[in-house]
């Protein structure tokens, strides 16, 4: 039987996911790819953490180059994370002829192009399907299942930290900073969380999933970045009121002359599939013009599942080094030399929840729709409840359709007035997920 040497940089939990899934389905491996793939070399800067996996003693290294200059490794599964020095590893395995797996959705997002252009250099191949939704399919799915489509969105839940910290908020009505620091106790948020719910993750994976859908370059900073930090259960509360549900959400729509890419939170309708989706799970959710809409959900993180994503990669690579099938790419790259027109967040339309701060005063709310009104925003509805004279109270509404840049203006009027005594809350809403 053929054998493919492989070789590990990074053996922290998707590494060792990666290992158990190859350890512990290797028959069946074996018998779908018509060969086997070996566990050559493991490089990592720790070698004496127990990971619940026994390899070989003799096949561990905290030499990265021992891996990159092994003419034997015909893949090299780079799972460090970070941008350096993961960057230069890649582009130097590359160099030295082999291919390449990753589930680095940073390195990705920011130097794709590079990457991509190293590999078509080198005639060698890279796969990422860990980089985006863990052990979704979504990649494959995406660049094969999908390749007949025109895509017309992408409403993604990308982040199981913010998911699950947007959950517990709701269904416990407590506030962020106390699900954070349970989810940190837990082991489900980072000691530094600024990534994960400050929706750069999110970003990051929106720029790979956007790349291939719309076909064009994205630069990282033409997508619009909000996080989760601000939310509160006030909003919770309001957003259910209103029949609605925040989520952390990677938004791609590309039915126009340029295309939209934003992640923000966002209220969806309480019944929409994605509202279902809790806890640290993922879910995309895709509409094609000729497959109508899609839904694709599973775990976003984790060893076996991101594990299942990487092997997933290896098997594919493997079976094209056994069939001596060379530079296969997939029908769809992930680099397109197209600059997208990307919508500025003025641009975009969307009805927005306002939570104002406001002293309850007479007179108070014909103003603010004064305002609104003289920038073209059209109010749907208003919740003001409990009263207090001398303190501030929350006004709630929801407008029509409005646009970015009139919502900006409005509210930097309405946030100096004298009787909003706090900046005043913006949660866009997509009433309508296709
Ligand atoms: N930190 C990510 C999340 C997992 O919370 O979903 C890896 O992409």
């Amino acid at each position: 039987m053929k054998e493919i040497k492989i070789g590990l940089i990074g053996f922290g939990t998707v590494g060792s996911g990666v290992v158990r899934v190859l350890q512990e389905n290797a028959p069946l491996i074996e018998q779908r790819l018509g060969g086997r793939i070996r566990l050559h070399r493991i490089a990592d800067i720790d070698l004496e953490r127990d990971r619940g996996v026994q390899v070989p003693h003799e096949i561990l290294t905290t030499d990265a180059e021992a891996v990159l200059s092994d003419p034997e490794i015909a893949i090299c599964v780079e799972l460090m994370g970070g941008i350096e020095p993961a960057r230069t590893f890649i582009l130097k395995a590359m160099k030295s002829g082999k291919h390449v797996v990753t589930a680095n959705k940073a390195l990705l997002a920011l130097h794709g192009a590079e990457i991509f252009a190293a590999a078509q250099e080198y005639g060698v191949r890279i796969g990422f399907e860990a980089s985006v939704g863990g052990g979704i399919p979504i990649i494959r799915s995406l660049r094969e299942g999908l390749v007949a489509n025109r895509i017309i969105s992408i409403f993604g839940i990308l982040n199981g930290t913010s998911n699950y910290i947007l959950s517990r908020m709701t269904q416990e009505k407590k506030g962020f900073r106390e699900v954070l620091k349970d989810a940190q106790r837990l082991g489900y948020a980072e000691a530094d969380p600024t990534l994960d719910v400050e929706g750069i993750d999110t970003a990051h994976k929106l720029a790979i999933l956007a790349a291939l859908a719309f076909g064009i370059r994205v630069d990282l900073n033409d997508i619009f970045v909000e996080g989760i930090s601000a939310i509160t259960p006030l909003d919770i509360q309001y957003s259910s009121e209103f029949g609605y549900r925040i989520k952390l959400l990677a938004i791609g729509k590309g039915d126009g002359a340029k295309v939209e890419l934003r992640v923000h939170p966002t209220m969806l309708p309480a019944h929409h599939l994605l509202s279902t989706v809790e806890g640290v799970y993922n879910a995309i959710y895709i509409s094609g013009d000729a497959v109508g809409p899609t839904m694709f959900y599973g775990q976003g993180a984790g060893g076996l599942p991101t594990g299942s994503a990487v092997v997933s990669d290896l098997v594919d690579l493997c079976g094209d080094i056994i069939k001596g099938i060379k530079g296969r790419g997939s029908h769809l790259p992930l680099v397109s030399s197209q600059q997208g027109a990307i919508k500025a967040i003025d641009e975009v339309v969307t009805p927005c929840y306002l939570r104002f701060t406001a002293l309850d005063r007479p007179g108070v709310l014909s103003t603010i729709s004064g305002i609104l009104g003289k920038h073209e925003i059209g109010i749907a509805s208003v919740i003001q409840k409990g009263r207090k004279i001398k303190e501030a109270v929350p006004v709630v509404m929801m407008t029509h359709e409005a646009k970015g840049s009139d919502i900006h203006h409005a509210l930097s009027e309405i946030n100096s007035l004298d009787i909003i005594r706090a900046k005043t809350t913006v949660i866009r809403v997509e009433g309508d997920i296709a």
